[in-house]
């Protein structure tokens, strides 16, 4: 094999890592899809020709699907990533992997039902890394636990399997502002956005595309107006949450209590990132949900949680529950 065909050993381990760590349980086609990427003499030359951070399999296959690419086995992604490849790079650098999950809503609602317990008050939802959203509308879904009658009115219905006797609540909890800091922040009623947050989404998991669907209609009516007597759509802002989220707290209506939150976010900020905006949370006078892999501790450094496929939920850095991190599974400390 000539040196112009070598495959890319750094891509091809990339790929063999993510078909093994990340997709194995979870897509299959994105491992079959993965595996064939490692071994192909020339994907990953291909791919190896991308920025480092725009190279993962995540990213490449959502562009490559969001171009148009069917979910079939893998020799259909070879040719089609070398036929269009232009185009396909084009969508990889103009996209990252914003994957908003409004099934996390699930986990994070009994936090969110404790904060409005012990304030008394409702609650402003300021969402650092939101995308486009989605977690910012818990009062607008309907939740399930283990089974039990639906609490709501709203949809998506998020089922959820608890351990430990987590305290669910009764009634969902009031929210009187909603906002939040995204580098990028999605306009979630835009349509080639839905198709990228649908492109995100991996094969195989189809009850997560119709949770999304679902959401993004009830974001939708939201924004139309068709939702009466709750608060109104997302404020959201563009900018690094450590420079804007103290400005969101402090625009907060009065009468509610400031609660930062903020899922599968943290892991983008190196340590020294993650330790500023732990101090800049302590500084500003709210409360702290966190559902990271990770938590932060008093002294604002990263401990870590449990394993690749759960996050630790916390509030005011002290942990409350391991969650799956879709938002199907909560097990309560
Ligand atoms: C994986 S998405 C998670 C979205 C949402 N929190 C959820 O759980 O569905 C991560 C989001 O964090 C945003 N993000 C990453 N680093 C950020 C930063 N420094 N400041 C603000 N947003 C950031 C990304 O743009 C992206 O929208």
């Amino acid at each position: 094999m000539g040196a112009e065909v070598a495959p890319d050993v750094g891509v091809a381990a990339l790929y063999l890592e993510y078909a093994h760590r990340w997709f194995t349980g979870h897509s299959e086609l994105y491992r079959q899809w993965a595996e064939g990427v490692a071994a192909s003499e020339t994907l990953p030359k291909l791919i190896a020709g991308l920025p480092v951070p725009k190279r993962q399999p995540n990213l490449v296959f959502a562009a490559a699907r969001f171009h148009g690419c069917p979910d079939e086995p893998f020799p259909l992604l070879e040719k089609y990533l070398g036929t269009h490849w232009p185009a396909i790079r084009r969508i990889i650098m103009g996209h990252a992997t914003q994957t908003n999950e409004a099934g996390r809503c699930a986990t994070l609602l009994p936090a969110l039902a404790l904060v409005a317990e012990q304030e008394r008050r409702p609650l402003a939802l300021i969402e650092v890394g939101p995308s486009a959203g989605l977690c910012l509308l818990p009062d607008l879904y309907s939740y399930s636990y283990d089974g039990a009658p639906v609490l709501g009115t709203g949809s998506p219905l998020l089922r959820c399997a608890t351990t430990g006797n987590p305290p669910i609540p009764r009634t969902l909890p009031e929210i009187a502002w909603r906002a939040g800091v995204d580098l990028n922040p999605l306009d979630g009623t835009d349509p080639d956005t839905v198709a990228w947050l649908r492109a995100l989404v991996w094969p195989g998991q189809e009850a997560r595309l119709e949770q999304l669907d679902a959401a993004l209609a009830t974001l939708a009516a939201l924004k139309s107006g068709a939702l009466k007597g709750v608060a109104g759509p997302p404020l959201l802002l563009a900018g690094d949450l450590n420079e804007r989220v103290a400005e969101l707290v402090a625009a907060a209506p009065k009468q509610a209590v400031p609660v930062v939150m903020h899922s599968a976010v943290l892991a983008y900020l190196d340590e020294a990132r993650r330790s500023r905006f732990a101090q800049t949370i302590a500084s500003v006078g709210c409360r702290w949900i966190s559902n990271e892999a990770f938590f932060m501790d008093a002294s604002n450094q990263t401990r870590e949680g449990w394993d690749a496929n759960h996050f630790t939920l916390a509030l005011d850095r002290v942990p409350l529950a391991r969650t799956g991190q879709h938002g199907a599974q909560l097990d309560w400390l």
